[in-house]
């Protein structure tokens, strides 16, 4: 008879979980039978604490970060000041209350409605060192506040560098307990992949002042590490009947971006390049299709993406391109259409989309041999694809998107209706651990975890049938 040892089971057991956990074998998804409570979908009221606005005359208010350049060198602080425009210059020093150093920037405000903002300061600060503790300070006199960052290690390959994800936040206690939860994550910088305020669901006289809250209640995070904004179609705030037709003015009057350090014309698109990662932003909102704008600059940038100093190659844009929700079923589909095919033949790592209020993430499948005329008409597996990971699950007020198509498709690996955030914990260039954590458990029970192997150098001698991602952890 044989008789298996305590290790040799374990072996077993552990090779058999791996081998089913493998991401191309194409084998069913879940869909999460987890329950979650309704709470309800209503905005945190104007004179809550967490939209506390600071003491003092003219004092800095909805203090924001994001980098500054293409690599991490730069930063850009913004704030508002709401009765003065007040010092447009930001004070910083590697050492706390001694700011050696000051940097100047511009300030404007504008009016929507019949809202008048506040005086909204944008200050690049330049020159920076890489993996360095700054400090800065904004305003005068009493009203002056003090904040600080770290700058990322320089760009290279093997440089480990945690990120989190966010999206669709809004400004509920949802909202309040995703990002409570990310604060404690030790995630360094975050990957917003659009629908910030969701202020346009309020009347047209709050919705600027709705700004205002979500610019304060961001501020715990937003002003000590640097987020990279995304768009969505809450932003547009297209609203002939009052007069407003300029597209993203809140959004664009208010949150910048580096655009023009990777040639776009447009703040809505651009690229960062931030320690071992190489991420692109795409706007859902803007046009794409051949000879736009944001075409152009797309293939010109999957072009200057080098593998062997960022071998990360992320995507954050609002619309999911993969997506088994009833909710916007199908509505990246165009975007799909136009962008697959390069985000298959750059080997794409992880595409990160919001829009959907759920979460959800797929197998490496690709749908790019369909055309109207023949060819493959469904999605199959392919290990040049990205993942699609769906992480519009902020908490805002517009609810939970609970209904999915059924059956589960043979993309989808993953889906659950329910509030939380993500981490990515870039290792080194062939390894990252991805956590998505939902609300519900607190910040140490991730409900999907994977170890990602990079598609470039992860794929470099890969074997047929070698397992490309493994689930470390699904309930
Ligand atoms: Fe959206």
């Amino acid at each position: 008879m044989f008789q298996y040892s305590k290790a040799m089971l374990l072996n077993l057991v552990l090779v058999s979980f791996v081998l089913l956990s493998s991401i191309r074998d194409g084998s069913a998804g879940i869909t999460s039978s987890f329950v979650r409570p309704q709470w309800p979908g209503v905005d945190i009221p104007v004179d809550h604490e967490v939209f506390a606005v600071p003491k003092g005359y003219n004092a800095p208010q909805q203090v924001h970060i994001t980098q500054g350049d293409y690599d991490g060198k730069a930063v850009i602080v913004s704030w508002v000041t709401p009765d003065e425009p007040g010092t447009r210059h930001v004070q910083y020093g590697t050492s706390k209350d001694k700011f050696k150093t000051s940097a100047e920037g511009t300030v404007a405000n504008y009016t929507f409605y019949n809202y008048k903002s506040g005086y909204i300061h944008h200050c690049l600060i330049e020159g920076l060192e890489y993996k360095t503790k700054y400090y800065y300070r904004i305003g005068s006199g009493d009203s002056a506040r003090d904040f600080w960052f770290e700058t990322p290690p320089k760009v290279g390959p093997d440089t480990p560098y945690k990120f989190g994800i966010i999206g669709d936040l809004g400004q509920t206690f949802n909202s309040l307990s995703t990002l409570e939860h990310y604060l404690e994550s030790g995630g360094e910088a975050v990957l917003y992949v659009g629908d910030l305020s969701y202020s346009d669901e309020h009347d047209y006289k709050d919705m600027g002042l709705r700004w205002d809250t979500w610019g304060r209640f961001a501020e715990r995070s937003a002003a000590y590490q640097p987020w990279m904004w995304n768009v969505g179609n809450h932003e547009v705030e297209f609203l002939p009947e009052v007069g407003e037709v300029e597209p993203f003015k809140n959004y664009l009057y208010r949150y910048t971006t580096p655009y023009s350090a990777s040639k776009s014309t447009s703040p809505l698109w651009y690229a960062v390049r931030r320690a071992s990662a190489h991420i692109i932003v795409l706007s859902s909102y803007s046009p794409f299709v051949k000879y736009t704008p944001q075409y152009i600059w797309l293939k010109e940038e999957l072009a200057r993406v080098d593998r062997k100093k960022t071998p990360w190659l992320i995507v954050l844009v609002h619309k999911p391109l993969y997506s088994s929700n009833v909710a916007h079923y199908m509505e990246g589909e165009a975007m799909r259409s136009v962008f697959e095919t390069w985000f298959v033949q750059y080997k794409v790592d992880v595409i990160f989309a919001g829009h959907v209020h759920a979460y959800e993430r797929s197998y490496r499948y690709s749908n790019i041999d369909y055309n109207i005329t023949g060819g493959r008409r469904y999605p199959i597996p392919d290990k040049s694809a990205p993942i699609y990971i769906t992480i519009g699950d902020g908490g805002n007020l517009e609810g939970l998107a609970s209904s999915y198509l059924d059956p589960q498709p043979e993309y989808s690996a993953f889906r659950e209706a329910s509030y939380g955030h993500a981490t990515l914990e870039i290792k080194n260039r062939t390894h990252a651990i991805y956590h998505w954590y939902r609300n519900d458990d607190g910040k140490k029970v991730p409900a999907d975890s994977l170890v990602l192997h990079n598609q470039y150098w992860g794929s470099n001698g890969r074997k047929q049938n070698e397992v490309i991602d493994e689930v470390v952890n699904v309930k």
